[in-house]
């Protein structure tokens, strides 16, 4: 192990573009998944769906043989945080089901995450984890717009969700996003929450998954025996949103969003970059 962090990879817009690709199918099987997922559909069913759709593009799963890890996606229901494990449970009404995926094209990884309320949510307190999650990830997201350090996305998503619901909602404490290139993980880590290190400088060429991660109460978790599945033991339940972003000379590019983000950063006053698989000549 070395004593030096690991180096920050920039890359360059031909590569930024590969990544967009990478992104753009990704977000297809995101919205694939969106229209599927249903009462008495199991997560072993969505999980086959997502890997036959990323073989037809041409690309590999990204999560499936990671350190072992069994399937394409990981489906988290209910009190479970991340990392679930697809298999026959039935998903019924008001389930929370955050569904987390990635893939490879050329050499080149995408990971996002979206969360999923079956049918009618079973409370306004399912509604607003939900909500807050995926509010807390364009929070951090729109951060990184302005941002001269890393830690100031994490610090925003922070301040974002203790604003929003106080401390009815809690971070998955020990987890969060990292940056993404030629590899699912890169340097460096972008946590949920303030650390103490102001994190590594924002530049062009950056790219980073960012993903909030939080839990209805205390923030309580366990590790169960399969050595993936994070569940929340003080009884509430999880919600999970993620995407991939991109740090170009023009602006952000949300590499697993449709549009790249556009209207998303529009409603926070942020003009996105333009995004280079909208070019007939890309
Ligand atoms: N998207 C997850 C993350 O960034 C990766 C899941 S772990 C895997 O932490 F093993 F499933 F790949
Ligand atoms: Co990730």
């Amino acid at each position: 192990m070395s004593i030096l962090p690991e180096r920050v990879q920039l890359k360059t817009p031909e590569q930024i573009l590969m990544m967009r690709r990478s992104g753009k199918l990704l977000h297809r099987v995101h919205e694939m998944l969106a229209a599927e997922i249903r009462p008495g559909i199991t997560t072993d069913e969505l999980d086959t769906l997502a890997h036959d759709m990323i073989r037809d593009g041409g690309a590999t799963p990204n999560f499936l043989g990671y350190q072992g890890y069994p399937a394409t996606l990981c489906i988290s229901v209910n009190e479970v945080v991340v990392h679930g494990i697809p298999d026959d449970r039935l998903l019924v009404e008001g389930d929370i089901v955050s569904i987390d995926g990635g893939l490879i094209i050329e050499g080149w990884h995408s990971d996002a995450a979206r969360t999923h309320i079956v049918g009618s949510p079973r409370s306004v307190a399912d509604e607003d984890l939900v909500a807050t999650t995926r509010e807390a990830l364009w929070a951090g997201i729109a951060a990184l717009a302005a941002a001269d350090r890393v830690g100031q996305v994490s610090a925003a998503i922070e301040d974002f969700v203790s604003e929003r619901a106080g401390e009815s909602l809690s971070h998955l404490e020990g987890f969060g996003g990292h940056g993404i290139g030629t590899a699912m993980h890169e340097a460096p880590d972008v946590m949920n929450y303030r650390t103490r290190s102001r994190g590594p400088r924002v530049r062009p060429g950056m790219c980073l998954a960012i993903e909030p991660m939080l839990i209805q109460g205390p923030g309580n978790w366990t590790l169960e025996d399969d050595d993936w599945t994070v569940r929340a033991t003080a009884g509430g339940r999880a919600a999970h949103s993620e995407h991939s972003v991109a740090v170009t000379e023009q602006g952000l590019l949300v590499l697993t969003e449709g549009d790249g983000g556009v209207a998303e950063l529009a409603l926070r006053g942020i003009v996105a970059a333009p995004d280079p698989l909208a070019d007939p000549a890309a």
